[in-house]
C-alpha cells in the first residue's frame, strides 16, 4: 500500500457509481437502505444502521482534547446523494423483482421505493454453471472466448460511466459463491492470466472475469465472497499496474464476526480451547448455492481460518494445539434470509476444569452485510483518490479472510482491525497515531 502521512486526497467531486456483480439479497438491500436514507422516509429508524462510514466516530488526539468527529467528517468520503448503483446478474430481474424474491425488507418498505428500484436493471452476466451448480442462469453473455467476454464487461462499465455522468467507479462482488478451487498455472502472472482469457483456460472464474474487467477500467475491487476471484498474483500485479486498490475477501457478517471479538477473548485471558462447534441454517438464495458442496467447501475453508490465526496454536500449545473446530451451513428454507448461527464452544480453565459458551445469534444475513457493501464502495473509493494502491489491509475489518501482502498472515482479531483501519484514516490526515502505549492515549 503507497500512502503518506498527511496525504493529498482528491476531492469527492461528481457522482459515484457503484457496480455489483450479483443483484441478489445483499446488493438490493444496500441499493434500497441507500434510497431510504436518502429520503429520510419519516422514520427515526430508517439510518444507516451498522455502517461505520455513516454512523461511527473517530477520537483524535488526547482523550482530554474531546475531538471525536464523524468519520464522514474527517475524511473526504462521497456522499450518499452522489451514489448511482449498477450491477450484473445471470437472471433479468430488476432491483425492485429480485428484492421481493429475496424477502429481506419488508413490502410496506419496497413499497415506497418501488419506482427507484424498478428502474435498477442488471447487466447480463458473465457465468458458467460448473461455478454455481445450483443455479441455471437466463441472462448471460455469450463470447468465443473469456477475453470477449471480459471485453463486453469493459463496455458495460464504460457505458454505465457516460450514461450516468459519473466521475468515478468502485465494484464490490455481490454474487453468489463459486466452487472451491486453488490458484493454478493462469494465476501466477498477469500474463498467464490474459493467455488464460484468450485460451478459455477452465481454471478462470466468472469472478475473475468481472475482477480483471473492472480492474482494466480503472476501478477498484471488492470481493464479498470467499471465491478466487481476485486474490492471486496476476490480480494483484494488475492492481498495481492501474495504481488501484483492491481488498476482499467475504463479507464478515455474523458467527465470524462474533468468533472474531470471543476469540481473542479466550487467549487474552489465556482460556484454553477444546472445540469450537458452528452450525447454521439458512434459507436464503445463498443458503440454497452453499448446499452444494463445492460451493460450501470454498465458505467452509474462509470461515474456518480465523481461529487458527488468532489463537496461534504453535505459539500456545498448552491451550490451543489439539481443538476442534467444525463449521456448518444447513439449507433450511422456511428461515430465509433470517439466518440462525449456534456456536458451542467448549473451553477449560484453572486446572484445566471445563466449561461451555453457547452462542445463538438470530441474525439477518442481509442486514448485516448491507452496511458493509456500502462502507467498502466509500472506503476503496477513498483509497484510490488517497493514492492507495494494492491489497488494502486496513479494510480486513469487513471481511472474514483478509487480504495480505504474501508474506504475511492475516489479523481476524476485529478489535485489531478498527484501530488499524481507524489509524489508516488518521494517518491519511495527518493526525496523531493512537496506539494506547501511555495511559494518557488510552481509548
Ligand atoms: N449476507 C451475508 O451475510 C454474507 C456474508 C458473507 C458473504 N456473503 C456473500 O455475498 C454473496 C451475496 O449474498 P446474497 O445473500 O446476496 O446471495 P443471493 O443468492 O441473494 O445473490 C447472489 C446473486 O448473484 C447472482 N449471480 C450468481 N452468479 C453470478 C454471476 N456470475 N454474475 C452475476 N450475478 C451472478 C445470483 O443470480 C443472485 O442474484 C454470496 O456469495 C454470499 O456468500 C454474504
Amino acid at each position: 500500500m503507497v500512502m503518506q502521512k498527511g496525504t493529498k486526497i482528491l476531492p469527492a467531486e461528481g457522482k459515484l457509481g457503484v457496480l455489483l456483480p450479483g443483484l441478489g439479497a445483499v446488493a438490493t438491500t444496500v441499493i434500497a437502505g441507500v434510497e431510504a436514507v436518502r429520503r429520510g422516509l419519516g422514520n427515526p429508524k430508517k439510518k444507516p444502521i451498522g455502517s461505520l462510514t455513516q454512523m461511527g466516530r473517530i477520537r483524535l488526539g488526547k482523550r482530554t482534547e474531546n475531538r471525536n468527529p464523524y468519520i464522514r467528517d474527517f475524511v473526504p468520503l462521497s456522499q450518499l446523494e452522489d451514489i448511482v448503483f449498477g450491477g450484473w446478474d445471470i437472471f433479468p430481474d430488476n432491483a425492485y423483482e429480485a428484492a421481493a424474491h429475496a424477502g429481506v425488507l419488508s413490502r410496506e418498505d419496497l413499497g415506497e421505493l418501488r419506482p427507484h428500484l424498478e428502474a435498477v436493471r442488471p447487466m447480463p452476466g458473465v457465468f458458467d454453471p460448473s461455478y454455481v451448480k445450483k443455479l441455471n442462469g437466463t441472462f448471460v453473455k455469450q463470447g468465443a472466448s473469456k477475453r470477449q467476454l471480459a471485453e463486453q464487461l469493459m463496455v458495460d462499465i464504460a457505458n454505465f460511466k457516460r450514461d450516468n455522468e459519473l466521475a468515478r467507479c468502485v465494484a464490490v462482488w455481490c454474487a453468489s459463491t463459486e466452487v472451491y478451487q486453488q490458484p493454478s498455472a493462469c494465476h501466477a502472472s498477469l500474463d498467464a492470466f490474459e493467455k488464460g482469457l484468450d485460451e478459455n483456460d477452465e481454471h478462470i472464474a466468472p469472478s475473475a472475469i468481472y475482477a480483471y474487467a473492472c480492474l482494466k477500467s480503472g476501478v477498484p475491487y471488492a470481493n464479498g465472497a470467499p471465491n478466487l476471484s481476485l486474490d492471486f498474483p496476476a490480480m494483484i500485479e494488475l492492481a498495481k499496474r492501474q495504481s488501484l486498490p483492491i481488498c476482499g475477501k467475504d463479507f464478515k457478517t455474523g458467527q465470524t464476526l462474533m468468533k472474531t471479538v470471543l476469540a481473542p477473548t479466550l487467549k487474552a485471558r489465556c482460556l484454553g480451547l477444546e472445540g469450537w462447534y458452528s452450525t447454521n441454517i439458512l434459507g436464503n438464495r445463498d443458503g440454497e448455492v452453499l448446499d452444494d458442496p463445492e460451493s460450501f467447501k470454498t465458505k467452509e475453508m474462509s470461515k474456518l481460518g480465523a481461529l487458527e490465526y488468532i489463537l496461534q496454536p504453535h505459539l500456545y500449545p498448552d491451550l490451543y494445539e489439539h481443538f476442534h473446530h467444525v463449521v456448518r451451513i444447513n439449507y433450511y428454507p422456511p428461515r430465509g434470509d433470517n439466518k440462525e448461527g449456534w456456536d458451542n464452544i467448549d473451553i477449560f480453565g484453572w486446572l484445566g476444569y471445563p466449561m461451555q459458551i453457547k452462542i445463538d445469534f438470530l441474525c439477518r444475513d442481509s442486514i448485516l452485510a448491507a452496511p458493509i457493501v456500502l462502507d467498502l464502495a466509500l472506503f476503496m473509493d477513498l483509497a484510490q483518490r488517497a493514492g492507495m494502491s494494492g491489497i488494502q489491509e486496513w479494510l480486513s475489518f469487513y471481511f472474514k479472510t483478509p487480504m495480505t501482502a504474501p508474506s504475511l498472515y492475516p489479523e481476524h482479531d476485529l478489535f485489531i482491525q478498527l484501530m488499524k483501519l481507524k489509524n489508516t484514516l488518521r494517518y491519511l490526515r495527518g493526525e496523531e497515531l493512537i496506539t494506547h502505549l501511555g495511559a494518557e492515549y488510552y481509548d
